[in-house]
């Protein structure tokens, strides 16, 4: 994980990173620093906090204010971090320093060899402050540095040709305040630059860049940026040939980087997911001048001959996108009689699977950025399956190592645990699965448009389940104390009590367990006590008497039981000690209502514990690492 910026220009770089460092919070929060240098500065210096960059803030406004020449660091490097070695402390927060002090460094990503190179640079007098891998990177660009006439770009190719694991890195040098030098390899890196070359920013992705500029590079794998006041950018590749460059104008809303109003990220999101899922469908599902409706996704049709081909399909994904996939697993298989398995991205890259090449992998991820999904997908390539990309992050690395795919468009979704993505993702599943299905044929055209036409109503469906946010925020108080929560659902609700059960463990940090609610009587019904509070999917569907039979093993026991129930609904009433209601809606539509109230119910039992909601302890928002 971890954010990092850069800055190079005219203005005063500590402001510019620390709002940058702000907008990348969400990528770690153990610890954040920032180097900067200025002309006529003989030393680069360095500022580190624990913790958020908030703290940082304090440190370097406290600092710089006592500076009489604090206009004159236009030069820096920043870094929010997620630790993975070494723990979080100032010592080990970035920009590193090399030992002979000429060389700074931010890095994103794991050094994996760095044991060893560390042994061979000790062994060359390099003494070593921090436990990170990362310091072994700047040490050992040192190294080169210092032995070939410090060139930093060749410097900085040598040390990498070296290392093995992923990297997104930022260096600047003591001696040169207008030079700043990027690269990266697994993990993302992208460059703003100003129409004069004048100024340039470089971010982990591109929300801390669009303040100020739309002209981007992201940056591809093994490429090395030289960054120059006043020249244009030159990249270059590992093996020193030179690369093309391709500016991109970035189009991101930055309103949507904001609170809008609401006390944290995680509650705006979950209220934007009706506006976010009409965005998902815009110009996809279409009602056509006969009243009829088509679903129109340029991905089926680049593909049609291979999708259509496809008698496998693995999904592959990790936390909540894994629970989206599942419930793709369950409409493929419903409308397109296709078989479908769904994989932890983080198990199936090291398992030798078995992959055909017809078949079709879908790769499911928010950010894009996910290094276990990443690493299934280029498995996959490589053994010649077609790969289909559900993602988020427009320009992530996933959505451009898939061969096609689906931007789910719900806009950047900041608050650590995934809401919005969640309902964008399974749209995508939905719309894509009824498009395979009628091109193949295994589904009527009467249910074709029945099911498009509910779809389109889901939007508004959901803001009546919104309207009960209040009636869970009372409820929620009732559940503080506890320890333990079932959380249990049948058929499509199933994926949506696992995904229920993650959303309170991750920012309520109470345990929970998700499963099919029919497995309660095979082991957790041994759980079930007074104190224990059971969250039951109990929609007005697909085995609804059943689960009423299981609800009542769980009263009998004396379990409190909090229900999800269709509008109207009668008898689960009767056993729940509060129920939520949904619209109804059909079967393989109601996780994109019942997931509501699930993530409703997480917020507001971790707001009424006092906890920080929007960053979760030990949790970052994109697992770029392993
Ligand atoms: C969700 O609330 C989690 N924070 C996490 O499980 C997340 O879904 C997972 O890390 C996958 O991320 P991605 O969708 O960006 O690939
Ligand atoms: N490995 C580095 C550290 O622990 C960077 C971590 C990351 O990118 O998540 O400091």
């Amino acid at each position: 994980m971890c954010g990092i910026v850069g800055y190079i220009g005219n203005k005063e770089a500590a402001p510019i990173l620390i709002k940058g460092l702000h907008q990348l919070e969400y990528r770690g929060y153990d610890s954040a620093g920032i180097a900067l240098l200025g002309s006529g500065c003989n030393e680069i210096k360095v500022f580190k906090a624990k913790g958020k960059v908030a703290n940082l803030e304090e440190k370097v406004d406290a600092a710089l204010s006592s500076e009489s020449q604090q206009t004159s660091l236009t030069t820096g490097i920043g870094h929010t971090r997620w630790a993975t070695h070494g723990e979080p402390s100032e010592t080990n927060a970035h920009p590193h320093v090399s030992m002979s002090g000429d060389i700074a460094l931010v890095h994103n990503g794991i050094i994996e060899n760095y044991k060893l190179l560390k042994e061979q640079l000790e062994s060359n007098g390099y003494e070593f402050k921090s436990h990170t891998d990362t310091e072994v990177l700047v040490q050992l660009i040192d190294y080169y540095y210092q032995r070939n006439g410090k060139q930093l770009v060749k410097a900085v190719n040598q040390a990498l040709n070296k290392v093995i694991g992923a990297y997104a890195i930022v260096v600047m040098e003591k001696s040169n305040s207008n030079h700043l030098v990027a690269a990266r390899k697994a993990s993302p890196l992208v460059i703003g630059l100003s129409n004069d070359n004048t100024e340039f920013f470089v971010g982990s992705d591109a929300t801390p860049l669009v303040e100020y500029t739309r002209k981007v590079i992201y940056l591809e794998d093994e490429q090395i940026a030289d960054i120059y006041i006043g020249k244009d950018i030159e990249i270059t590749n590992l093996d020193e040939t030179s690369a093309d460059i391709t500016i991109k104008d970035v189009d991101l809303d930055i309103s949507a980087l904001s609170k809008g109003g609401y006390p944290h990220f995680m509650l705006k999101e979950i209220f934007e997911q009706p506006h976010c899922i009409e965005n998902t469908m815009r110009g996809r599902i279409i009602m056509r001048e006969d009243g009829l409706y088509e679903i129109k996704l340029s991905a089926l049709t680049n593909f049609k001959a291979k999708l259509l081909r496809a008698r496998h399909i693995i999904i592959v994904a990790c936390g909540t996108s894994w629970h989206a996939g599942l419930i793709g697993k369950q409409l493929i298989e419903d409308m397109c009689r296709i078989r479908v398995e769904v994989e932890y991205a983080s198990e199936f890259r090291y398992r030798n699977p078995v992959i055909e090449k017809d078949d079709v992998v879908i790769a499911i991820s928010q950010s894009g950025e996910t290094a276990d999904t990443l690493a299934a997908i280029q498995l996959a390539k490589q053994q010649g399956a077609l790969v289909f990309g559900i993602v988020n992050g427009v320009g992530s690395s996933i959505a451009r190592e898939s061969d096609t795919g689906i931007y789910i468009h719900v806009g950047p979704e900041i608050g650590v645990a995934s809401t919005k993505a969640f309902t964008g993702q399974v749209t995508v599943l939905t719309m894509l699965s009824l498009a395979l299905a009628n091109a193949i044929g295994t589904i009527s055209e009467e249910e074709f448009q029945t099911t498009c036409h509910e779809l389109t109503q889901i939007p508004q469906k959901m803001e009546k389940v919104l309207e009960q946010n209040d009636t869970v925020e009372n409820l929620s108080s009732m559940f503080t104390y506890a320890r333990n929560f079932l959380y249990l659902g049948r058929g499509y609700n199933y994926p949506v009590a696992l995904e229920g059960a993650l959303k309170l463990k991750e920012i309520s940090y109470i345990h929970a367990e998700g499963y099919p609610a029919a497995e309660m009587k095979h082991g957790p019904i041994a759980l079930v006590d007074e104190e224990m509070p059971i969250v039951f999917l109990a929609t007005h569907h697909q085995l609804y008497h059943k689960i009423i039979s299981n609800m009542q093993e769980v009263q009998s026991r004396n379990g409190r039981i909090f229900a999800v129930v269709t509008e109207g609904d009668e008898d689960v009433k009767k056993i729940s000690e509060q129920v939520v209601e949904v619209p109804n809606t059909l079967n393989c539509l109601v996780p994109l209502l019942s997931v509501i109230p699930m993530q409703m119910l997480a917020y507001h039992v971790a707001v009424k514990k006092g906890l920080n909601v929007d960053m979760p302890r030990n949790l970052a928002k994109s697992v770029t690492v392993e």
